[in-house]
C-alpha cells in the first residue's frame, strides 16, 4: 500500500509537474498570482473611453478616413482593423501604394509602379494592435521610440513629459499633454509622416514632419488655401469635430486643429478596451473559466527556472502581460530591415539610443489577445503561436527557421540575409546573457508542454475580439453617406 502511495504520487509528479490535482494546480496557480499581484482586472483604476464618447466617435472617423493619407490611399484602418485583431494579419505591412487601398489583410499588395518596389511589404515592421493600447504607461512602438519619461502607473502617459522622435530620424524632443494627451495621442502623429505607412512619396515641399501633420490640418479646415477637398467633405468634417467635441457654434479654425485631431484618434483607440478573457474570471474566482491545461500552461509560465518553470512572467509582467522593457529574443529578421545602415538588418532600440548595447532590442508585447494578433514577432517571422513560443522557450531554434512557413506574397524575396542577421542577434543574445543584461534562459521542454502554453495563451483572448456582432461598435457604417463623403476606408472582411 505504502509503495503503491508513492509510485501515485512519483507519477503524478511526472504528470503535473508538481500538482497532483486540479485543486492543487488551482491553489498554486493562486499563490503566483498573488506572487506577481495579478488582479484579473488589467484596466483597474484606469480611465476608459467608451466607444460612444462623441470625441471617440471623431476619432473613429478619422482613423479610417484616407483624407490623413497624404495621396489618400492610406488610412490607419489600412493596418489596424478590429476584425483582424487591431493589426493586418499579415507579417509585415502594405500602406500607401497598395493595388487596392480598400483591401486590408492578406492580398493587400504593393503597386507595381509604386517606390522601391520588390513585390514583397513595404514596411520593415509588423503591424501591433491597437487593441488595449490604453493599459500602456512607458511606451509606444517596438523600439519604444515613444516614452512617457514622467510614467505614473494608470495615466497612460499622460502625466508630465513625454519623449519622441523630433525631425530627423536620431533627433529627440520632449512633448507634454499641450502636443499630446497621452502616449497614444503622441504615437498618432507619426504614421501621417512615415512615407511607406501614409506620407507617400510625393508632396516634397513637405519637408519636415510638422509641414506633413500642418498640411493635413489645413486639408481638413480648408485652411491657408488648401481645396484638396471639396465643399461638403470640408463641412463633414467641421461638423464631425463640432460633434466631437460637443461645441457646435465653434468654427473651423477653433477645432480643426493638430492636437485635436490626434487626441481624438487616441480616445478612440483607447476605447478599445478587450480584456474580458477567461484568465481573469479565472483570478476572479472561476475554477472552472479556464481548461486544466491552459491551468498547467499558467504553471509553467508564471514559475522560476529555478522551480522548472518558463519564467516567462520576468519580462511578460502583470494583468498587461508586459514591463514595457526591451531585449534581445532574436527573432528571425524579415524584411527590409531598419537601421542606420544599408543592411536588413533590424537593429531595434539602438536606432533610438545610437547606443550599440541597444542592438536587437525590443519592447516586452503584451499577450492579450494574442490568439488573433498573428503574425508574430517585430517582423511577424513566426506565423503560428505555437512557432513563437517554441522560440520565447528556446531561441537557438531560431537558426532552424525555415522561411517558407511564411505565407506573405512576395515576402521570401526579403528573406534572403534571414540567416545570417539571425545568427547576429542569436551572437547578442548570447553576448547578453554571458553579461548578466539578458536574464532570459533557454529552457528544454516537451510537445505537451508547448501545448499547455499555447492553451494558457488562449485564455486570454476577449471573445469580443473574434465577434464581428460584438467589434460592430468599432467599425463605421460604410454606407452612409457620412462615410462616403470622409472616404472612409470600406475594407471587405
Ligand atoms: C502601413 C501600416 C500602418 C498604418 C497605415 C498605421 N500603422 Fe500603426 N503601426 C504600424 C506598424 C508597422 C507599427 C510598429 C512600428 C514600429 O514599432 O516601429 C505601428 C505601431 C502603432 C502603434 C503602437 C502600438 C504599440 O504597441 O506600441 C499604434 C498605437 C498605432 N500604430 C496606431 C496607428 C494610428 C493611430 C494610425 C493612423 C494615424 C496608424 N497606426 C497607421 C503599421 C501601421
Ligand atoms: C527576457 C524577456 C522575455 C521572456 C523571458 C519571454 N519573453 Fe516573450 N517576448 C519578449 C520580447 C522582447 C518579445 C518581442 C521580441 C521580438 O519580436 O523581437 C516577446 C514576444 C513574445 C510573443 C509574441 C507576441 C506578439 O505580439 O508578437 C509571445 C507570444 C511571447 N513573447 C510569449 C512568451 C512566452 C510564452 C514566454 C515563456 C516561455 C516568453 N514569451 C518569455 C520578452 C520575453
Amino acid at each position: 500500500m505504502k509503495s503503491y502511495m508513492v509510485t501515485a504520487l512519483a507519477l503524478s509528479v511526472l504528470i503535473f509537474g508538481g500538482c497532483s490535482s486540479n485543486d492543487d494546480l488551482d491553489s498554486e496557480l493562486l499563490s503566483l498570482a498573488e506572487k506577481y499581484s495579478l488582479t484579473g482586472d488589467p484596466a483597474a483604476d484606469r480611465n476608459i473611453t467608451s466607444v460612444n464618447d462623441p470625441k471617440a466617435q471623431l476619432g473613429m472617423k478619422l482613423f479610417y478616413s484616407k483624407h490623413l493619407g497624404l495621396d489618400m490611399d492610406s488610412a490607419c484602418a489600412s493596418c489596424h482593423h478590429p476584425f483582424l485583431g487591431g493589426s493586418d494579419a499579415l507579417s509585415l505591412p502594405i500602406g500607401v501604394e497598395a493595388v487596392d487601398p480598400d483591401h486590408v489583410g492578406p492580398g493587400r499588395l504593393h503597386k507595381e509602379s509604386g517606390h522601391y518596389y520588390d513585390g514583397g511589404p513595404t514596411v520593415p515592421r509588423n503591424t501591433p494592435s491597437t487593441f488595449n493600447v490604453a493599459l500602456f504607461d512607458r511606451t509606444q512602438f517596438w523600439d519604444a521610440r515613444i516614452e512617457s519619461i514622467t510614467p505614473v502607473k494608470g495615466a497612460n502617459g499622460s502625466v508630465g513629459q513625454m519623449l519622441v522622435p523630433g525631425s530627423s530620424d536620431f533627433d529627440r524632443v520632449l512633448w507634454t499633454s499641450a502636443q499630446a494627451a497621452n502616449l497614444p495621442a503622441a504615437q498618432a502623429n507619426f504614421p501621417v509622416t512615415s512615407s511607406p505607412e501614409m506620407r507617400g512619396f510625393g508632396h516634397s515641399s513637405l519637408v519636415t514632419k510638422d509641414d506633413v501633420r500642418d498640411y493635413l490640418v489645413d486639408r481638413l479646415g480648408g485652411f491657408n488655401g488648401n481645396s484638396d477637398l471639396n465643399g461638403s467633405a470640408r463641412l463633414a468634417w467641421l461638423q464631425a469635430f463640432r460633434d466631437g467635441f460637443s461645441n457646435p457654434s465653434a468654427d473651423a479654425a477653433t477645432l480643426i486643429t493638430r492636437s485635436n485631431i490626434f487626441n481624438a484618434i487616441a480616445e478612440f483607440e483607447r476605447s478599445q478596451l478587450f480584456v474580458d478573457n477567461p484568465w481573469n474570471r479565472y483570478l476572479k474566482g472561476d475554477r472552472s473559466a479556464i481548461s486544466e491545461e491552459a491551468k498547467r500552461g499558467a504553471y509553467l509560465f508564471f514559475r522560476s527556472y529555478e522551480e522548472g518553470g518558463a519564467n516567462c512572467v520576468q519580462c511578460h509582467k502583470g494583468d498587461f502581460f508586459t514591463g514595457e522593457k526591451l531585449y534581445v529574443m532574436a527573432v528571425p529578421q524579415i524584411g527590409r530591415g531598419k537601421n542606420h545602415d544599408a543592411s536588413t538588418e533590424d537593429y531595434g532600440r539602438e536606432n533610438v539610443t545610437l547606443n550599440e548595447s541597444d542592438r536587437y532590442k525590443f519592447r516586452t508585447p503584451t499577450l492579450l489577445n494574442v490568439e488573433v494578433t498573428g503574425p508574430w514577432g517585430h517582423d511577424g517571422a513566426f506565423v503560428t503561436l505555437e512557432a513563437m513560443v517554441r522560440h520565447m522557450l528556446k531561441p537557438e531554434t531560431a537558426l532552424e527557421f525555415d522561411e517558407n512557413s511564411l505565407f506573405q506574397y512576395g515576402i521570401l524575396a526579403q528573406c534572403k540575409d534571414t540567416k545570417e542577421n539571425t545568427r547576429h542577434a542569436l551572437q547578442q543574445l548570447e553576448a547578453n546573457r554571458n553579461s548578466g543584461i539578458s536574464p532570459h534562459r533557454s529552457v528544454d521542454f516537451s510537445d505537451e508542454q508547448l501545448r499547455e502554453l499555447v492553451a494558457f495563451l488562449k485564455s486570454l483572448t476577449d471573445p469580443c475580439v473574434k465577434d464581428r456582432e460584438c467589434l460592430k461598435k468599432w467599425v463605421p457604417d460604410y454606407d452612409s453617406n457620412e462615410s462616403k463623403t470622409l472616404d472612409l476606408l470600406q475594407a471587405k472582411l
